[in-house]
């Protein structure tokens, strides 16, 4: 069986990082068919999988928009017959619409959302077509020739990343990454619910509310105790109940639960203080700092600014690089993101 990922196409790569994390730190049997950028489809998944995988993704992933059961793979030649050969009542309840989108594709939308809308009306009693919040949502994909039939079992709640913008939560400071990007690094870090996660410069908490939301434990710390403070409010906004947090400086911090994953956003540029550490030697400090606080497993996954050479800091410790993607923010400020783990 099959599922397919509508994923943002704000980044070439981290939506497919964040998908490949997820699938090998859950332990997913699939193998993935990347389409083109923004269709992923996740094959050979067995039925006994299917409906947690499902419901996982939807759970978990940032950079994806919808996921979707593929029915059938079709074509424009036989679009018709495809569609008339599956067991609509199986998948519609009530109501539903039919929902068409393009990738390097020339099809009239409109147009193909009507004829199936249409061939499914007349396969089934008892159901109706809504065009607003339907019930059932048939999710056709055009790719070139090839048209994906599929159905939306699960929804992937996008508003949540809009609800939680770092404005809207009742407590603020400048400075804060889109929960988007937050929830990306979460799984970057290859955590699982129910395991221990650590942000040591966690300001005003977003990323600690990604974790949370995905059913991680999280612990805390931040310098500054307006901070600490900050996130604890903004932890129980989320309704996170499960997470500790700290008023210390990264130089002090030890753990008595190694934890399985540090997710963090250390300070640099001139908005954020770094105690009374010199400019770059923050990261230093937080790299010996945080090695000892992880398990052997662990990932680290972190944001730096271009400008800081983090990989001779990286060895020193004993850290080795798994992955990095770069975003550019303005002309002269390029994110990285860095994926790393004991060597
Ligand atoms: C870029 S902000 C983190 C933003 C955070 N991800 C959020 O969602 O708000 C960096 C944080 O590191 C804290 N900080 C600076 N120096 C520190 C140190 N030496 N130890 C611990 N925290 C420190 C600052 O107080 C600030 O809150």
């Amino acid at each position: 069986m099959e599922l397919l990922c509508i994923q943002s196409q704000e980044h070439p790569k981290l939506p497919q990082g964040e998908l490949k994390a997820v699938i090998e730190c859950e332990e997913m049997k699939t193998s993935l068919d990347i389409i083109t950028e923004g269709l992923v489809i996740l094959k050979d998944i067995s039925p006994e999988n299917i409906d947690d995988y499902y419901q996982i993704l939807t759970r978990r992933l940032g950079y994806t928009h919808e996921v979707h059961q593929i029915l059938k793979t079709s074509d424009i030649k036989n679009f018709e017959e495809d569609v008339l050969s599956i067991n609509w009542q199986d998948y519609i309840d009530e109501n539903f619409a039919v929902r068409v989108k393009r990738f390097n594709s020339k099809i009239d939308t409109v147009a193909y959302e009507r004829k199936a809308g249409s061939l499914i009306l007349e396969k089934c009693e008892n159901i109706k077509v809504k065009l607003n919040k339907p019930k059932s949502l048939v999710r056709v994909v055009a790719f070139e020739d090839t048209i994906f039939i599929a159905i939306e079992k699960y929804h992937l709640n996008k508003k949540h990343f809009e609800d939680i913008k770092p404005h809207k939560r009742p407590f603020f400071y400048p400075g804060s990454m889109s929960p988007k990007l937050a929830r990306c690094m979460v799984n970057l870090s290859r955590v699982k619910a129910g395991q221990l996660v650590l942000d040591p410069f966690c300001g005003t908490g977003g990323i600690l509310i990604e974790a949370g939301l995905i059913g991680c434990k999280v612990v805390g710390s931040d310098v500054n105790w307006k901070m600490k403070n900050g996130t604890a409010i903004n932890l129980d906004y989320c309704g996170i109940t499960d997470y500790r947090t700290f008023h210390l400086d990264v130089r002090e911090l030890k753990m008595y639960e190694k934890v399985a994953g540090v997710v963090t956003d250390p300070p640099y540029g001139i908005s954020t203080s770094t105690g009374d550490i010199d400019g770059d030697d923050i990261f230093k400090e937080f790299f010996h700092a945080i090695y000892h606080n992880m398990a052997d497993d662990a990932y680290l996954c972190m944001a730096s600014p271009h400008y800081v050479d983090l990989n001779p800091m990286i060895d020193d410790v004993g850290f080795e690089l798994v992955e990095q993607y770069s975003i550019k923010m303005h002309r002269s400020l390029t994110r990285i993101i860095s994926v790393i783990k004991k060597s």
